[in-house]
């Protein structure tokens, strides 16, 4: 969908998004493509990349907050419609971290010694999330899927450091009212919108800096590395203008920072799989170069993984 095609929708421009998200594309799945068919998609190609056996994956870790269904997880289906037959399969509600949370799961169970090789994926199916009524939000949203192979190797390259935090308090700046245990779907239920995406953008904006900024330098310092010493950044692509606020307060060049919201918008947690994989395939690091990926979304929640490629 291009921004075009949201001014036929509701009351916005081309101008308006373009300027104050960086946005002018997302790529909307059609009705017969559930989010474990993009995660499928997604997951094979990272085996392939990684010259990876279905048989050697042992746990498959899956970021979304789009389900295909409530009971099981989106996991499970995609264990099952990939053959993935020794593998542990579970879900990570994250929203826009799940990718970097499925990372850091990954990692610690690596380095604990109790798996060896995991499918860590970020997907989203946004399209069926968003409320195409309401400008504020149906502009930025869009569907994606990206996956990595995290395998236990010898060597000092890999997932150098992680981190992860949430504030709760912060919830209703980005949320979904109706449809939980706490407010259900009643038969009465008049389409207004509250079992959609909603969301308070000048809040989430400016925790979404301050944080993204904390959880790279924490990254950076428990490497003992600063951030002139990463190759790339890869933010969770959300805002335009956060990234480029992140960047200042980062110190770093826009020329250091990945970007490809123009083409996707904001994917969730497909977001910093879908750049990472972009920027891999581009050559925008080598082996040895420092990539940080750092990542903001609804809990509020944010969390940040260096890690030497
Ligand atoms: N077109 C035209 N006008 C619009 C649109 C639109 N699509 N959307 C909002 N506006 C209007 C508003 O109604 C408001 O008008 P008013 O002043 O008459 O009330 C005006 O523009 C300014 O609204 P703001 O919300 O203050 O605009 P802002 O500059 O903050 O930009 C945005 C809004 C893009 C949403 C920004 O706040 C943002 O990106 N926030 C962070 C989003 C984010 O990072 N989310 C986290 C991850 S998402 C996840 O976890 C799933």
């Amino acid at each position: 969908m291009t921004n075009a095609d949201f001014e036929k929708l509701v009351d916005t421009s081309d101008e308006w998004i373009t300027s104050r998200t960086g946005i002018k594309e997302r790529r909307i799945a059609d009705d017969d493509t559930a989010t474990s068919d993009m995660a499928v998609q997604a997951c094979q190609r990272a085996l392939d990349m990684a010259g990876c056996a279905k048989e050697e994956i042992d746990l498959l870790i899956l970021g979304t907050v789009t389900p295909d269904y409530r009971l099981p997880s989106t996991a499970c289906v995609v264990q099952e419609k990939m053959g993935l037959p020794n593998a542990a399969a579970f879900d990570v509600v994250a929203a826009c971290t799940g990718f970097i949370n499925g990372l850091s799961i990954a990692n610690s169970f690596i380095k604990a010694g109790i798996h060896k090789k995991i499918l860590a994926v970020g997907v989203e199916r946004l399209s069926s999330f968003t409320n195409y009524e309401d400008r504020n939000t149906c502009v930025l949203f869009g569907d994606a899927a990206g996956a990595a192979v995290v395998s236990a190797e010898e060597g000092d390259s890999g997932i150098v450091s992680t981190f992860l935090k949430s504030d709760g308090r912060m919830r209703e700046f980005l949320w979904s009212k109706v449809g939980g245990t706490l407010h259900p779907h009643t038969p009465d239920y008049t389409y207004d919108g509250t079992d959609k995406i909603m969301m308070t953008g000048s809040d989430v904006f400016k925790v979404a800096v301050r944080e993204m900024a904390n959880a790279s330098r924490h990254v950076l310092d428990q490497a003992g590395i600063d951030a002139s010493d990463v190759t790339l950044v890869i933010p969770h692509q959300a805002n335009i203008r956060i990234i480029e606020a992140l960047a200042k307060r980062l110190k770093v060049g826009m020329d250091k920072v990945f970007l490809n919201i123009h083409k996707f918008g904001n994917t969730s947690s497909a977001s910093v799989p879908l750049a990472l994989d972009e920027a891999n395939r581009e050559g925008k690091f080598k082996e040895g170069d420092y990539v940080l990926m750092v990542a903001f979304g609804g809990g509020l929640i944010w969390g940040s993984a260096l890690v030497k490629w």
